[in-house]
Protein backbone atom coordinates (compact mmCIF):
# COMPACT_ATOMS: atom_id res chain seq x y z
CA UNK A 1 0.00 0.00 0.00
CA UNK A 2 2.54 2.24 0.93
CA UNK A 3 4.56 2.35 -2.87
CA UNK A 4 1.31 3.91 -4.33
CA UNK A 5 2.58 6.71 -2.97
CA UNK A 6 5.99 7.31 -3.49
CA UNK A 7 7.27 10.03 -4.87
CA UNK A 8 4.02 11.18 -5.18
CA UNK A 9 3.17 14.89 -4.90
CA UNK A 10 -0.12 15.33 -2.76
CA UNK A 11 -2.42 18.52 -1.43
CA UNK A 12 -4.51 17.52 1.51
CA UNK A 13 -7.35 20.32 2.23
CA UNK A 14 -8.89 20.80 5.89
CA UNK A 15 -5.51 19.17 7.58
CA UNK A 16 -5.15 21.47 10.92
CA UNK A 17 -7.30 19.06 12.36
CA UNK A 18 -9.62 15.25 12.93
CA UNK A 19 -9.26 13.54 9.71
CA UNK A 20 -6.94 15.63 7.54
CA UNK A 21 -4.36 15.81 10.07
CA UNK A 22 -4.03 11.90 10.29
CA UNK A 23 -3.92 11.87 6.97
CA UNK A 24 -0.94 14.21 6.69
CA UNK A 25 0.72 12.55 9.19
CA UNK A 26 0.36 9.19 7.97
CA UNK A 27 1.49 10.69 5.05
CA UNK A 28 4.22 12.22 5.98
CA UNK A 29 5.92 9.23 7.11
CA UNK A 30 6.15 7.91 3.43
CA UNK A 31 8.19 8.69 0.43
CA UNK A 32 5.93 11.62 -0.81
CA UNK A 33 5.54 15.41 -0.68
CA UNK A 34 2.40 16.35 0.81
CA UNK A 35 0.83 20.20 0.91
CA UNK A 36 -1.12 21.09 3.91
CA UNK A 37 -4.08 23.82 3.96
CA UNK A 38 -6.68 24.67 6.63
CA UNK A 39 -7.58 28.48 7.66
CA UNK A 40 -5.55 27.57 10.87
CA UNK A 41 -1.56 28.67 9.84
CA UNK A 42 -0.42 28.16 13.57
CA UNK A 43 -2.11 24.50 13.53
CA UNK A 44 -0.58 23.89 10.58
CA UNK A 45 2.77 25.07 11.43
CA UNK A 46 2.56 22.61 14.50
CA UNK A 47 1.90 19.35 12.38
CA UNK A 48 4.71 20.23 10.45
CA UNK A 49 6.79 20.32 13.20
CA UNK A 50 5.52 17.35 14.48
CA UNK A 51 6.51 14.94 11.09
CA UNK A 52 9.25 13.33 10.88
CA UNK A 53 10.97 14.28 7.79
CA UNK A 54 10.55 17.41 5.36
CA UNK A 55 8.38 16.53 3.11
CA UNK A 56 5.15 18.64 4.79
CA UNK A 57 4.12 22.31 3.62
CA UNK A 58 1.79 24.38 5.21
CA UNK A 59 -0.12 26.23 2.80
CA UNK A 60 -2.62 27.97 5.15
CA UNK A 61 -5.44 29.81 3.69
CA UNK A 62 -9.90 30.05 3.73
CA UNK A 63 -10.72 27.69 0.85
CA UNK A 64 -14.42 29.39 0.46
CA UNK A 65 -12.32 32.25 -1.25
CA UNK A 66 -11.81 31.13 -5.14
CA UNK A 67 -8.62 33.04 -5.79
CA UNK A 68 -6.86 31.57 -2.40
CA UNK A 69 -7.80 27.90 -4.19
CA UNK A 70 -5.96 29.25 -7.23
CA UNK A 71 -2.81 31.03 -5.07
CA UNK A 72 -2.44 27.74 -3.64
CA UNK A 73 -2.46 25.29 -6.38
CA UNK A 74 0.01 27.90 -8.11
CA UNK A 75 2.64 27.61 -5.26
CA UNK A 76 2.16 23.74 -5.77
CA UNK A 77 3.25 24.55 -9.45
CA UNK A 78 5.45 26.39 -8.76
CA UNK A 79 7.40 23.89 -6.26
CA UNK A 80 6.80 20.73 -7.47
CA UNK A 81 5.64 21.30 -10.90
CA UNK A 82 2.64 18.88 -10.95
CA UNK A 83 0.14 17.24 -8.47
CA UNK A 84 -0.85 13.57 -7.89
CA UNK A 85 -3.37 13.18 -5.76
CA UNK A 86 -5.71 16.12 -4.17
CA UNK A 87 -7.74 15.18 -1.30
CA UNK A 88 -10.21 17.89 -0.81
CA UNK A 89 -11.35 17.30 2.77
CA UNK A 90 -12.06 20.54 4.21
CA UNK A 91 -15.46 20.85 5.79
CA UNK A 92 -17.68 21.78 8.94
CA UNK A 93 -20.94 20.76 10.02
CA UNK A 94 -23.86 22.34 11.30
CA UNK A 95 -27.49 21.13 12.54
CA UNK A 96 -31.06 22.42 11.45
CA UNK A 97 -33.52 23.09 14.56
CA UNK A 98 -36.45 22.33 11.97
CA UNK A 99 -38.56 25.21 14.37
CA UNK A 100 -35.92 28.07 13.16
CA UNK A 101 -35.06 27.24 9.63
CA UNK A 102 -32.64 29.36 8.52
CA UNK A 103 -31.18 29.74 4.85
CA UNK A 104 -27.89 31.51 6.16
CA UNK A 105 -27.22 28.12 7.72
CA UNK A 106 -27.92 26.31 4.43
CA UNK A 107 -25.70 29.20 3.06
CA UNK A 108 -22.59 28.94 4.93
CA UNK A 109 -22.71 24.61 4.49
CA UNK A 110 -22.56 24.54 1.22
CA UNK A 111 -20.05 27.18 0.94
CA UNK A 112 -17.61 25.86 3.07
CA UNK A 113 -18.16 22.25 2.24
CA UNK A 114 -19.67 22.24 -1.28
CA UNK A 115 -18.05 25.45 -3.07
CA UNK A 116 -15.17 25.28 -1.17
CA UNK A 117 -14.46 22.05 -3.10
CA UNK A 118 -15.69 23.27 -6.70
CA UNK A 119 -13.14 25.99 -6.08
CA UNK A 120 -10.36 23.46 -5.36
CA UNK A 121 -11.22 20.93 -8.14
CA UNK A 122 -10.94 23.98 -10.63
CA UNK A 123 -7.78 25.19 -9.11
CA UNK A 124 -5.72 21.44 -9.26
CA UNK A 125 -7.73 19.83 -12.64
CA UNK A 126 -4.37 21.91 -14.70
CA UNK A 127 -1.92 20.17 -12.28
CA UNK A 128 -3.65 16.94 -12.00
CA UNK A 129 -3.05 16.57 -15.82
CA UNK A 130 0.53 17.28 -15.45
CA UNK A 131 0.50 13.96 -13.42
CA UNK A 132 0.60 10.59 -15.37
CA UNK A 133 -1.20 8.74 -12.24
CA UNK A 134 -3.70 11.55 -11.06
CA UNK A 135 -6.70 10.96 -8.33
CA UNK A 136 -9.26 13.13 -7.33
CA UNK A 137 -10.39 12.59 -3.97
CA UNK A 138 -13.12 14.04 -2.24
CA UNK A 139 -14.77 13.75 1.28
CA UNK A 140 -18.32 13.17 1.40
CA UNK A 141 -20.21 11.20 4.27
CA UNK A 142 -22.43 8.17 4.65
CA UNK A 143 -24.88 11.37 5.54
CA UNK A 144 -25.28 11.41 1.70
CA UNK A 145 -27.18 8.11 1.72
CA UNK A 146 -30.57 9.54 3.34
CA UNK A 147 -32.10 12.09 4.11
CA UNK A 148 -31.64 12.09 8.43
CA UNK A 149 -33.50 14.65 10.52
CA UNK A 150 -31.35 17.62 11.42
CA UNK A 151 -28.72 16.76 8.51
CA UNK A 152 -31.30 18.54 5.76
CA UNK A 153 -28.04 21.11 5.22
CA UNK A 154 -25.14 19.30 5.84
CA UNK A 155 -26.28 15.66 4.19
CA UNK A 156 -27.93 17.64 1.24
CA UNK A 157 -23.57 19.06 0.68
CA UNK A 158 -22.65 15.59 1.11
CA UNK A 159 -24.94 14.30 -1.37
CA UNK A 160 -24.19 16.84 -3.94
CA UNK A 161 -20.14 16.04 -3.44
CA UNK A 162 -21.05 12.43 -3.91
CA UNK A 163 -23.31 12.83 -6.94
CA UNK A 164 -20.46 15.10 -8.58
CA UNK A 165 -17.79 12.53 -8.18
CA UNK A 166 -20.50 10.24 -9.77
CA UNK A 167 -19.96 12.46 -12.92
CA UNK A 168 -16.45 13.01 -12.34
CA UNK A 169 -16.01 9.37 -12.27
CA UNK A 170 -17.20 9.37 -15.98
CA UNK A 171 -16.03 12.51 -17.13
CA UNK A 172 -12.61 11.78 -16.05
CA UNK A 173 -11.88 8.99 -16.32
CA UNK A 174 -10.81 8.84 -20.03
CA UNK A 175 -8.41 12.06 -19.20
CA UNK A 176 -6.21 9.56 -17.08
CA UNK A 177 -7.46 11.34 -13.54
CA UNK A 178 -9.37 8.61 -11.37
CA UNK A 179 -11.53 9.69 -8.39
CA UNK A 180 -12.79 8.45 -5.38
CA UNK A 181 -15.72 9.77 -3.07
CA UNK A 182 -14.99 8.78 0.84
CA UNK A 183 -18.21 8.17 2.90
CA UNK A 184 -17.06 7.85 6.34
CA UNK A 185 -19.31 6.94 9.62
CA UNK A 186 -18.76 8.76 12.61
CA UNK A 187 -15.07 10.30 13.21
CA UNK A 188 -13.82 11.00 16.76
CA UNK A 189 -12.47 15.27 15.71
CA UNK A 190 -13.72 18.31 16.25
CA UNK A 191 -16.45 18.23 14.02
CA UNK A 192 -18.33 15.19 16.04
CA UNK A 193 -16.94 16.64 19.31
CA UNK A 194 -19.99 18.36 19.09
CA UNK A 195 -22.76 16.03 18.48
CA UNK A 196 -25.31 15.31 21.10
CA UNK A 197 -26.45 12.03 20.18
CA UNK A 198 -24.51 8.84 20.82
CA UNK A 199 -22.53 8.10 17.82
CA UNK A 200 -22.82 4.43 17.20
CA UNK A 201 -19.75 2.35 15.32
CA UNK A 202 -17.58 5.66 16.24
CA UNK A 203 -14.09 5.45 15.09
CA UNK A 204 -10.94 6.75 15.54
CA UNK A 205 -9.09 9.39 13.07
CA UNK A 206 -6.18 7.62 13.05
CA UNK A 207 -8.58 4.56 11.87
CA UNK A 208 -10.08 6.38 9.62
CA UNK A 209 -6.59 7.31 7.87
CA UNK A 210 -5.94 4.01 7.47
CA UNK A 211 -9.16 3.30 5.75
CA UNK A 212 -8.34 6.53 3.29
CA UNK A 213 -5.16 5.63 2.52
CA UNK A 214 -5.79 1.83 1.73
CA UNK A 215 -8.95 3.16 -0.33
CA UNK A 216 -7.00 5.41 -2.26
CA UNK A 217 -3.92 3.05 -3.06
CA UNK A 218 -6.34 0.40 -4.53
CA UNK A 219 -8.32 3.38 -6.34
CA UNK A 220 -11.39 2.31 -4.95
CA UNK A 221 -14.66 4.79 -6.36
CA UNK A 222 -16.31 5.05 -3.07
CA UNK A 223 -14.49 4.34 -0.16
CA UNK A 224 -16.80 4.20 3.06
CA UNK A 225 -16.04 2.94 6.24
CA UNK A 226 -16.82 1.54 8.95
CA UNK A 227 -18.35 -1.09 6.46
CA UNK A 228 -20.90 -2.61 8.55
CA UNK A 229 -22.24 0.93 9.10
CA UNK A 230 -22.03 2.35 5.95
CA UNK A 231 -23.63 -0.96 4.25
CA UNK A 232 -26.22 -0.75 6.68
CA UNK A 233 -27.10 2.87 6.44
CA UNK A 234 -26.98 1.93 2.17
CA UNK A 235 -29.42 -0.33 2.85
CA UNK A 236 -31.73 1.53 5.19
CA UNK A 237 -31.49 4.46 2.50
CA UNK A 238 -33.18 1.95 -0.45
CA UNK A 239 -36.16 1.68 1.94
CA UNK A 240 -39.22 2.79 0.45
CA UNK A 241 -40.17 6.24 1.56
CA UNK A 242 -42.86 5.36 4.15
CA UNK A 243 -41.05 2.53 6.04
CA UNK A 244 -37.91 4.65 6.22
CA UNK A 245 -39.68 7.77 7.16
CA UNK A 246 -41.70 5.10 10.01
CA UNK A 247 -37.99 3.77 11.26
CA UNK A 248 -36.19 7.69 11.34
CA UNK A 249 -38.88 8.67 13.34
CA UNK A 250 -38.39 5.82 15.64
CA UNK A 251 -35.06 6.08 16.14
CA UNK A 252 -33.42 9.37 15.38
CA UNK A 253 -36.40 12.06 15.80
CA UNK A 254 -36.86 13.93 19.17
CA UNK A 255 -40.18 14.62 20.57
N1 LIG B 1 -15.95 13.32 11.75
C1 LIG B 1 -16.91 12.62 11.13
O1 LIG B 1 -17.65 11.81 11.75
C2 LIG B 1 -17.12 12.77 9.65
C3 LIG B 1 -17.96 11.86 9.01
C4 LIG B 1 -18.18 11.99 7.65
C5 LIG B 1 -17.53 12.99 6.93
N2 LIG B 1 -16.69 13.87 7.59
C6 LIG B 1 -16.06 14.91 6.80
O2 LIG B 1 -14.66 14.84 6.97
C7 LIG B 1 -14.08 16.13 6.74
C8 LIG B 1 -13.12 16.43 7.87
O3 LIG B 1 -13.85 16.55 9.05
P1 LIG B 1 -13.28 16.22 10.50
O4 LIG B 1 -14.28 15.33 11.14
O5 LIG B 1 -11.87 15.81 10.42
O6 LIG B 1 -13.48 17.64 11.20
P2 LIG B 1 -12.48 18.75 11.75
O7 LIG B 1 -11.50 18.14 12.70
O8 LIG B 1 -13.35 19.83 12.22
O9 LIG B 1 -11.69 19.18 10.43
C9 LIG B 1 -12.21 20.07 9.49
C10 LIG B 1 -11.05 20.68 8.72
O10 LIG B 1 -11.57 21.55 7.71
C11 LIG B 1 -10.90 22.80 7.80
N3 LIG B 1 -11.74 23.88 7.30
C12 LIG B 1 -13.00 24.21 7.70
N4 LIG B 1 -13.42 25.29 7.05
C13 LIG B 1 -12.42 25.67 6.23
C14 LIG B 1 -12.23 26.74 5.31
N5 LIG B 1 -13.18 27.67 5.10
N6 LIG B 1 -11.06 26.83 4.64
C15 LIG B 1 -10.08 25.92 4.85
N7 LIG B 1 -10.19 24.89 5.69
C16 LIG B 1 -11.35 24.77 6.37
C17 LIG B 1 -10.58 22.94 9.30
O11 LIG B 1 -9.48 23.80 9.53
P3 LIG B 1 -9.55 25.35 9.99
O12 LIG B 1 -10.64 25.47 10.99
O13 LIG B 1 -8.17 25.58 10.54
O14 LIG B 1 -9.80 26.08 8.73
C18 LIG B 1 -10.16 21.51 9.62
O15 LIG B 1 -8.82 21.32 9.25
C19 LIG B 1 -15.26 17.10 6.64
O16 LIG B 1 -15.53 17.36 5.28
C20 LIG B 1 -16.42 16.32 7.25
O17 LIG B 1 -17.66 16.72 6.77
C21 LIG B 1 -16.48 13.77 8.93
Amino acid sequence: MDSHFDNKVIWITGASSGIGKALAIDLSKLNCKVYITARSEEKLNEIVTQCAKDNVTALPGDLTDKQTNIKICEEIMKESGHMDIAILNAGTCEYVDIDNFNSDLFERLTKVNFISMVYGIEACLPLLYKSRHAQLIGMSSTAAYLGLPRSEAYGATKAAIRNMFGALRVSLSGKGISTSVICPGFVETELTDQNDFDMPALITAQKASEYILDGISKKKQEIHFPRKFSLTLKLIGSLPNPLLTWILRKTVVRT
